[in-house]
């Protein structure tokens, strides 16, 4: 019996991410707050979603959902970005004012949560779900919502000054004039690259290499080679745990494609 029980529970624990226990844990300054998944669902503003273009399953889906400004709440006004970090190292920076437009005829963002009930399926390619945790958009297009702007497998979310702000290194110069495509390239790198990647030691991201030290790309790549690997990893070489994703036109326009690797050049240069 007891190792019919010890059997049990490490078939559950082996099915992944979807427990009852997982906690997301909410930080805005000395405000911490740690909710379940089950005191999530419970709440009275849970709702049933429909997301028709989701970008990490890449179809439609419905969530059981909260919406993340209510969750949120009242924040100190210098918290202006929320970081939402996921157990694998991936830390998504998100503006809070994109989650606010949300009440103003912007895109709309909710906290979906797995259901230990009705588990979710795994990720194309991978082996676990989204869960325990999952930030999820409603008319992604309104307010231009990134493909890295979908974090999943969140735990914590944590209000943080904006980036450029926490670590001016990866300011591109006052000297560049308004237009200079790296002052939009920085942007694009914040929102579409940081999730994964540090730049001189900017960004709190742990899953692919810093961007900018010891060597930038941008010295150690010729052009065509950098903008083949963005476009597509695979396309300049393979290997069986490679991470990155492609970021074809949809993900990134050939503008924005222009902007990041004008900001990795610059980076290169300051
Ligand atoms: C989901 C995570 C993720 C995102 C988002 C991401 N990368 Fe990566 N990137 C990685 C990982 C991990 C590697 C290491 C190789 C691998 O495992 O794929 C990598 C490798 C690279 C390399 C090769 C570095 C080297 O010296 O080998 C470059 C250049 C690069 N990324 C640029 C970018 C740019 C530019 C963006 C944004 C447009 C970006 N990456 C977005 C995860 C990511």
């Amino acid at each position: 019996m007891r190792q019919a029980l010890l059997l049990l529970a490490l078939i559950v624990l082996a099915a992944g991410p979807t427990r009852a226990d997982d906690t997301l844990t909410l930080t805005f300054g000395d405000n911490v707050r740690r909710f379940t998944a089950a005191e999530l669902l419970a709440r009275p503003d849970a709702s049933d979603i429909e997301v028709p273009d989701d970008v990490s399953y890449g179809r439609a889906m419905r969530y059981r959902a909260v919406p993340l400004l209510a969750l949120i709440g009242e924040v100190p006004k210098d918290l202006d970005t929320l970081e939402a970090s996921a157990a694998d190292g991936f830390v998504s920076q998100i503006p809070r004012a994109l989650v606010e437009k949300g009440a103003n005829g912007g895109s709309t963002a909710w906290l979906a949560i797995d259901d230990a009930q009705q588990p979710w399926p795994p990720l194309p390619g991978k082996d676990a779900s989204a869960g325990p945790f999952y930030i999820v958009w409603q008319h992604p297009a309104r307010s231009g919502i990134g493909s890295e702007q979908w974090p999943y497998q969140t735990v914590a979310i944590t209000g943080v000054e904006s980036p450029a702000h926490r670590w001016p290194q990866m300011r591109v110069s006052d000297d560049l004039p308004a237009n200079a495509p790296a002052r939009h390239g920085q942007s694009v790198f914040t929102t579409q690259c940081m999730p994964c990647h540090r730049i001189k030691g900017a960004g709190v991201a742990e899953l692919g290499p810093d961007l900018g030290q010891p060597m930038n790309p941008t010295q150690y790549m010729t052009e065509e080679g950098l903008r083949a690997l963005i476009r597509n990893p695979k396309a300049v070489r393979t290997w069986p745990n490679q991470i990155m994703p492609g970021f074809d036109e949809k993900k990134l326009s050939a503008a924005d494609l222009d902007a990041v690797i004008a900001y990795l050049a610059q980076m290169a240069r300051q």
